[in-house]
């Protein structure tokens, strides 16, 4: 058992999506997220670049006195793959928990997979679903757009902006005919509808944080490490940029106010150890 908080962190406010299945999965724990809002997008930069800022970003955490950390981000979790046996406390990324969930809801063995231009390089989505099943088919689509639309708010389904680049991007996929699509970006979860409205319903989205929540909450257990409080965690913010777009924003994430539970912190000084 243990009443520390679990800690949570992504580029930006992507990871919010994980927050939010989080604390239906596991009500009565602390959270602490951070979301390094003044460097977002990693997606597109290279993988020294992506390894460090992981790296600043697990080791902030740390320094709060998590008993495990997720990595809320299919980039990280794609290219800080040695993250992982750095850490003194439990941690997953997004990869394994979402790519075992589209392995078990394909019907037809033809999985897409969609995120930041590095997580699609990386082919980190492709080869675990081939590690479970190398039967399985699985076509890959890189959509940095939709990153920005998230960031910015464009993510109304009805939005011809957020329609017209959904069909650029996922007009491939569809004449594929991919039944499982990973959304392999903890920020895509967010313009779900507008995916769903132009692949149609027959074709499964799978939700990255809502995956790795449930993995998060089996890791804890395995661990002992869940906790034994019975009233309602506290969750806790942070970020690298200005908390009031962060406050925005995140309110469309997490359908809720963040109140004043947000606090900005200057990541330069964190020591890496
Ligand atoms: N939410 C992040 C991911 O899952 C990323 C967006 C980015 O920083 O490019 O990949």
């Amino acid at each position: 058992m243990s009443d520390a908080a679990i800690g949570i962190f992504d580029s930006g406010l992507g990871g919010l999506t994980a927050v939010k299945e989080l604390i239906k999965v596991l009500p009565h724990e602390n959270i602490i997220y951070f979301g390094d809002t003044a460097r977002v997008p990693y997606g597109n930069r290279s993988r020294k670049t992506i390894v460090k800022y992981a790296e600043q970003d697990a080791y902030f955490l740390l320094s709060k006195g998590v008993k495990m950390i997720i990595a809320a981000c299919g980039t990280v979790s794609s290219v800080a793959v040695d993250l992982k046996d750095e850490l003194p406390v439990p941690f997953t990324g997004v990869v394994v928990p979402t790519a075992r969930a589209a392995v078990r809801a394909t019907k037809n063995g033809r999985i897409g997979v969609i995120g930041t231009s590095a997580t699609v390089n990386s082919g980190s989505y492709k080869n675990e679903i081939l590690r479970a099943d190398k039967e399985l088919c699985v076509f890959q689509q890189d959509c940095p757009l939709f990153v920005s639309l998230v960031e910015n708010g464009f993510i109304s389904p009805e939005d011809d902006i957020v329609k017209l680049v959904v069909e650029r991007y996922l007009e491939g996929l569809k004449y594929e005919g991919v039944d499982t699509l990973i959304l392999g970006c903890t920020h895509f979860p967010i313009i779900a509808r507008a995916v769903s409205d132009y692949l149609g319903d027959e074709v499964t989205l799978i939700d990255s944080g809502r995956e790795t929540a449930l993995y998060a909450a089996e890791l804890l257990k395995e661990n002992g490490l869940l906790s034994d409080r019975s009233d309602q965690g506290v969750c806790r913010y942070y970020v690298s940029d200005t908390v009031e777009d962060f406050k925005k924003t995140a309110e469309i994430f997490l359908d809720k106010s963040v109140g004043n539970e947000v606090s900005h912190i200057n990541l330069e000084q964190t020591v890496i150890h």
